[in-house]
């Protein structure tokens, strides 16, 4: 896809997204995210950029772990996104953390200004994820820390048919390259490429929890990457997808109507020599 178009898709997606983001995938996200942020290891007074920092969920425990000595830029390509992570961390008393939209691969920061870049379940929307990782090499000084998580393989995330659904629908692949970096070895190849050293690689898998039919199809089609698709959906072409993707997962509803699915993620550090 040409690398513009997916910027615009990912940009005006994610703001159509936003509103419903955060309520859908906090639960299910938080383990990926403790671990992206344990190989992080952020210290008090620690200065921070993140990439694609979505609604916040990440900057905020950023934020408290680096304290008000620290120092937290929280970057996003989606300005409702970047407008929800201000929000949030001012509501929280977390004055000390920056907000600015700007693509991951494209970081606008003085080289070497931070002491650690993350990134938690981005670059897989981003059309050059070695050049984001090549952007936050950049902003971290010598000995500086660079973590990323991404999904992992496509046949270990229960979920996945949504993207072949929803594009049998539309004119145009909606996350061409979305498992790429969860293959084995990719994203640790990425970070070598990018420059990076003392590459440690851990995949983890989870059962995601979705309370209902309905939790599951908002988090699925109005808060995650379809969201822009899904809004150009007459009633009816809605009602099939929702059909289709809930028949897809059908083995993971639980008696009792919660969806627990299969989802595995691969989080990679290294260091900035
Ligand atoms: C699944 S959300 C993850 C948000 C957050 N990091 C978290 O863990 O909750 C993906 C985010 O990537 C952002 N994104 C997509 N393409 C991007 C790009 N090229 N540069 C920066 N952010 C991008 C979206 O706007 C969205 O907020």
């Amino acid at each position: 896809m040409d690398p513009k178009l997916q910027i615009r898709i990912q940009r005006y997606g994610w703001d159509a997204a936003s509103g419903a983001y955060e309520e859908s995938w906090r639960g299910p996200l938080l383990p990926a995210q403790r671990t992206l942020l344990e190989a992080a290891a952020l210290a008090a007074g620690e200065r921070v950029i993140e990439a694609a920092c979505g609604s916040g969920l990440v900057t905020r425990e950023i934020a408290r772990a680096v304290g008000p000595s620290g120092e937290v830029v929280a970057t996003d390509l989606s300005q409702a996104m970047v407008d929800l992570t201000a929000r949030g961390c001012a509501a929280d008393g977390l004055g000390w953390v920056e907000t600015a939209r700007m693509a991951a691969d494209d970081l606008a920061v003085a080289e070497g200004r931070f002491d650690a870049a993350v990134c938690a379940l981005g670059l897989m929307y981003v059309p050059d994820p070695r050049g984001a990782i090549r952007s936050m090499r950049r902003a971290v000084r010598a000995g500086g820390r660079v973590v990323a998580t991404v999904w992992g393989q496509r046949r270990n995330c229960g979920w996945a048919e949504i993207f072949p659904i929803v594009d049998a629908r539309v004119a145009s692949e909606v996350c061409p390259l979305f498992f790429a970096s969860g293959a084995p070895g990719a994203l640790g190849g990425d970070f070598a490429a990018a420059g990076l050293g003392d590459i440690r690689e851990r995949r983890q898998q989870e059962r995601l929890e979705f309370p209902d039919a309905r939790a599951l199809l908002s988090a699925m089609l109005i808060g995650g990457p379809v969201a822009l698709a899904v809004k150009r959906f007459t009633p009816e072409i809605l009602a099939e997808v929702e059909a289709e993707f809930l028949h897809s997962v059908r083995e993971h509803r639980a008696a009792d109507g919660r969806y627990l699915i299969p989802g595995e993620f691969v989080t990679v550090a290294g260091r900035s020599a």
